[in-house]
This record gives structure tokens, C-alpha cells and sequence, in this order.
């Protein structure tokens, strides 16, 4: 059988016509998930990734002379804006959740090639005494927020978990949740979907086989979310709930805090449409985003669209000039995500990414190419602030909420070893604030260390549950003038035996 002749001639009239090469040698099933794989659009895509790639290799545009920090009143700070303001805020976001106002929405369709494992990265375990992985740490940080809010507003509430996943994560997530029984959250308030994939393209903008009758597929980027949430109808699913706030936040992060009622707060009384949780650049040549204005018009700035005079340019009160590091953190209305959804998502400009894609030779061989061959077109999550009517950023220290899971170990950072020793000092730090101490196996006190860098090993190992404290509140109890031994992990069966000793 020949393919359909119209289907030859308009692949040939697009320059696709090489992904029939091997049609000779297909079978029927493969024929047909072949001719019905072919995306619509296909050559259209196909060069526009290459014109993508094409104007990437060129020299950057620089944004430097149009470029404006975020003014200060909508900038608010967990280290400057002083405790009343936070308590306000976090009053005002736990009265929220108690609503059943707030939902979180997880972006976990990335494929997660950095860190090198077959499997999502949200089951990824990185070591942490529980063995906990990223997934149940999330899960056990809803239900530990849920219980805030409801006990602060004597109510029953429930924080909603939106769930993006892609072709390559959906399975195995689905599966690995049905395994650990959702980790006892109520089933029906986790929402699984799938964004669309991409074909992969090679620089010369034909699309890549990867096997005979197989074309090569990329998930669209986490700003694939905005036509996602329409396929998927998530934004009707969102209504009947009566959501209206949604805290959407990367799969990587250990840290990460989930419905961070701070956070909401301050968002909902500034009356925002959009937000960005933002940590300070750690350094001026940091590769991260900045979040500013570039021609009144708010938006993420990459590393290389800033000279580097703009990069360490400082204000006069100190710090840097651009110092809003975007972290991928954000906090969305209903009725924003719509409008973006709706109309605005076609503006969204694609982000190129070059990665080393399996492809199938003209001989008929597998081959896994050495260096990047392939382009991937993207869209990104955070280029939506250009259509918010209203935005604000709110600064958080790095040491408590930002520490991403991007590498395998044998990188020099964002590694399994620095997200763990990431969230071991953040509790060690919150065991010494609410008066513990730490012993070692002679019963000896080990001495402690306050200040502890990113990536160091803190003096005594203490894990403790999301389930039992959330942000470092609540710990007195257990552990005020009481010795511990290292390693010690703080969970729930612990924290009731230490209720009755
Ligand atoms: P990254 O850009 O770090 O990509 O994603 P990644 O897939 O995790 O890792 P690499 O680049 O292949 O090594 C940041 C966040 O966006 C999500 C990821 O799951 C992660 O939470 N993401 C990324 C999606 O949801 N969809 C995508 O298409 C891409």
C-alpha cells in the first residue's frame, strides 16, 4: 500500500517528504500511527523552528536601555516587609484556603534529561533519611495546609492539586500515585492532564524520525499550560469548584511551598491578577531571570539579554539594580488564566532549546547523536506577565524556599546532594529555633552551627514531616530543651510518642 497520494505531496511541498522513507518496510499499525501522528501545521512548524534556531545564533537582543526594576510598591518581602504585614497576609491566605478558594497546579511534563532518569522527577527520592521523594513531600505540604487553615477557621477545606503532566509523564505518574494510595489525599481532588508535544526538528527544519515509522516529540513547554488548561476543560473543572486563586510551581523545587498562604495573601489584598515569587540573584552573572519591566511592560529578562555592566549595575541603597530572580513560582486568577487561555496565548513567543535527539539515519540505523542536533520549541510559563493588569512579586529568601532539582550529582549544582542538603539545613534550622539540641551516639552535645551555605551538610541530621510542621511552626512542643540523636527524623508516630513521654 502507498501512502495516500495527497499525503506524500503535501509532505513533499513542505520538504517533510523524507518522514516516509521507510514506509516500505512499515506495517499496517505502523502505517496508520503514522499517517495519523502527522501533526497539522507540520512544515509550518518545521520552520519556524529553524528560523528560531537560525536567529538564536545570532547576537542576543539586548533589553539593557529599556529596561526598569519592579517599582517598590508592588514588591512586597519576607525578609522587609516587617511581621505585621506578614501576619496579615498569611491571615488572609489561610482564610482563603479555608474557602476552598485556592488551588495548587503542579508543572510536571518536563522530561527531566539534565537529571538523566527514565522515570518523572517527582518520584525522584534524593536521599533523604524518610526516603521520602519530591511527590509525597508535595502531598504531605497540601494536606499539612489544609489542616492550617481549617483549624484556624474551625472548618473542613480542601486545596484542589491541578497535576500537568506530558505523553512522557502521565502513565507513570497515574501509576505511582494509584501505588501510595495518592498519599492520603482525597483522590478526587487530585486532576491529572496532559499537555500537547511538538515534533523535534533538525536545524535544517526537517522534522526528526526516531524510529522508521515514528516521528520525534517534544512537550511543548510549561507555557504549554495555557492550551492545556482549555483541552483538558481544567479551567471549567476550576470554576465548578469555585476556585479562584492557583498557585502554579515546578516539579524540581524540594523547598517549594505549596499554597504558600503568605504568598496568596499578599497577592489577593494587593487585588493581583498575576504574581511571581522572586528570590534575590545570588550573584550578578547568575544564569537566572529577572523579573522587571522592559517598555512599561512586565516580563522575565534572561541572562543573555543583559549586558553585563546592566547585570552588576546597583541600586544606591545597595544590592543589585535587577536582583528579582524569577523562580519559576506563580500565583494566577481564575478568571487571568482565562483571558490568557482564551486570547492571548497564540502571542506567546516559542523558546528555542537545542538537545540531543535519537534519530534514525537515512540508512535505517538508530542513532544517538553525541552532540545536540535537535531543536525544541517552547513556551514558557512566565510569559504571560506582559498580559497582567495587575502584578505584583514578592521576595523570599533563598535558603527557605528555592533549591531545584535540575542535575544528576556529577554537576557542581542543583543536584540531588544540594536539594537534600537544601531542605536537611532548613530543618536543622528550624529544630535549633524551637530549642532542640543534638547529641551523637556517645550522648555527647554536637555543637551547633547557625549559619550554614547552600551546599554544606549541617552538623546533625534532623528531617521533619511536612505533615507535622509546615513552615518551621509548631516544633516547641516536641522539641524545646530536648536532646536528639543525628540522624533524626520528626514525623507523626514520633510526634505522638513525644506526647506521651
Ligand atoms: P525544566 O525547564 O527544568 O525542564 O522544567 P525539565 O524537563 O524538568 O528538565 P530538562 O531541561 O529536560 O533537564 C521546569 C519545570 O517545567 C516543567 C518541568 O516538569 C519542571 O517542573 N515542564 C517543562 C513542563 O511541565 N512541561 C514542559 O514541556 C517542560
Amino acid at each position: 500500500m502507498d501512502p495516500p497520494e495527497e499525503v506524500r505531496a503535501r509532505l513533499e511541498r513542505c520538504g517533510q517528504g523524507h518522514l516516509l522513507r521507510f514506509w516500505a518496510e512499515l506495517g499496517p499499525e505502523q502505517r496508520r500511527a503514522l499517517l495519523a501522528a502527522l501533526p497539522p501545521g507540520l512544515g509550518e512548524h518545521c520552520r519556524l523552528a529553524a528560523a528560531a534556531r537560525a536567529r538564536q545564533r545570532g547576537p542576543p537582543e539586548r533589553l539593557d536601555g529599556r529596561m526598569e526594576p519592579l517599582p517598590a510598591e508592588l514588591l512586597g518581602s519576607a525578609r522587609r516587609s516587617g511581621p505585621a504585614a506578614l501576619q496579615r497576609w498569611e491571615a488572609e491566605g489561610l482564610y482563603q484556603i479555608s474557602q476552598n478558594k485556592v488551588a495548587v497546579l503542579l508543572l510536571a511534563g518536563g522530561q527531566g534529561t539534565r537529571l538523566g532518569v527514565s522515570y518523572p522527577k517527582g518520584m525522584y527520592n534524593v536521599g533523604l533519611p524518610s526516603g521520602k521523594n519530591l511527590y509525597q513531600i508535595q502531598a504531605e505540604r497540601i494536606r499539612k495546609v489544609e489542616q492550617l487553615a481549617g483549624q484556624r477557621h474551625r472548618c473542613k477545606c480542601a486545596i484542589p492539586w491541578y497535576i500537568m503532566t506530558s505523553e512522557f509523564t502521565l502513565g507513570p505518574t497515574e501509576e505511582f500515585f494509584v501505588q501510595h494510595n495518592y498519599f492520603n489525599l482525597d483522590r478526587s481532588n487530585v486532576i491529572m492532564f496532559e499537555q500537547r508535544m511538538l515534533p523535534a526538528v533538525t536545524f535544517d527544519g526537517k522534522a526528526i524520525l526516531e524510529e522508521k515509522g515514528k516521528i520525534a516529540m517534544a512537550p511543548d513547554g510549561n507555557g504549554g499550560l495555557y492550551r492545556a488548561l482549555v483541552d483538558n476543560k481544567i479551567l471549567d473543572d476550576m470554576k465548578q469548584r469555585g476556585i479562584q486563586y492557583v498557585h502554579v510551581y515546578c516539579v524540581d523545587n524540594i523547598l517549594v511551598k505549596m499554597a504558600d498562604p503568605v504568598f496568596i495573601g499578599f497577592c489577593v489584598s494587593k487585588g493581583a491578577d498575576c504574581g511571581a515569587k522572586v528570590v534575590e540573584k545570588a550573584y550578578p552573572t547568575e544564569p537566572v531571570g529577572v523579573v522587571c519591566c522592559v517598555d512599561g511592560v512586565y516580563q522575565v529578562v534572561e541572562y543573555s539579554e543583559i549586558s553585563p555592566e546592566t547585570a552588576q549595575q546597583q541600586r544606591p541603597e545597595g544590592g543589585l539594580m535587577f536582583s528579582a530572580g524569577n523562580i519559576c513560582n506563580h500565583f494566577f486568577t481564575v478568571d487571568f488564566l482565562e483571558i490568557v487561555a482564551q486570547k492571548c496565548e497564540p502571542q506567546l513567543k516559542h523558546h528555542v532549546a537545542i538537545k540531543k535527539v535519537p534519530y534514525i539515519d537515512k540508512e535505517g540505523n538508530l542513532v544517538k547523536p553525541l552532540k545536540p542536533n535537535g531543536i525544541k520549541l517552547e513556551k514558557f510559563v512566565f510569559d504571560v506577565f506582559q498580559f497582567s493588569k495587575n502584578f505584583v512579586a514578592f521576595e523570599v529568601l533563598r535558603e527557605e524556599e528555592f533549591s531545584p532539582l535540575k542535575n544528576a550529582d556529577t554537576a557542581d549544582k542543583d543536584t540531588p546532594t544540594t536539594a537534600r542538603q537544601a531542605l536537611l539545613a532548613q530543618h536543622y534550622r528550624w529544630a535549633l529555633k524551637a530549642g532542640a539540641r543534638f547529641v551523637d551516639e556517645n550522648g555527647c552535645r554536637i555543637p551547633e552551627k547557625l549559619s550554614l551555605s547552600g551546599t554544606e551538610d549541617p552538623p546533625a541530621v534532623c528531617e521533619i514531616s511536612p505533615l507535622v510542621s509546615y513552615f518551621g511552626e509548631g516544633l516547641e512542643v516536641y522539641m524545646k530543651n530536648k536532646d536528639f540523636p543525628s540522624p533524626f527524623v520528626l514525623d507523626e508516630t514520633k510526634v505522638e510518642m513525644l506526647e506521651n513521654s
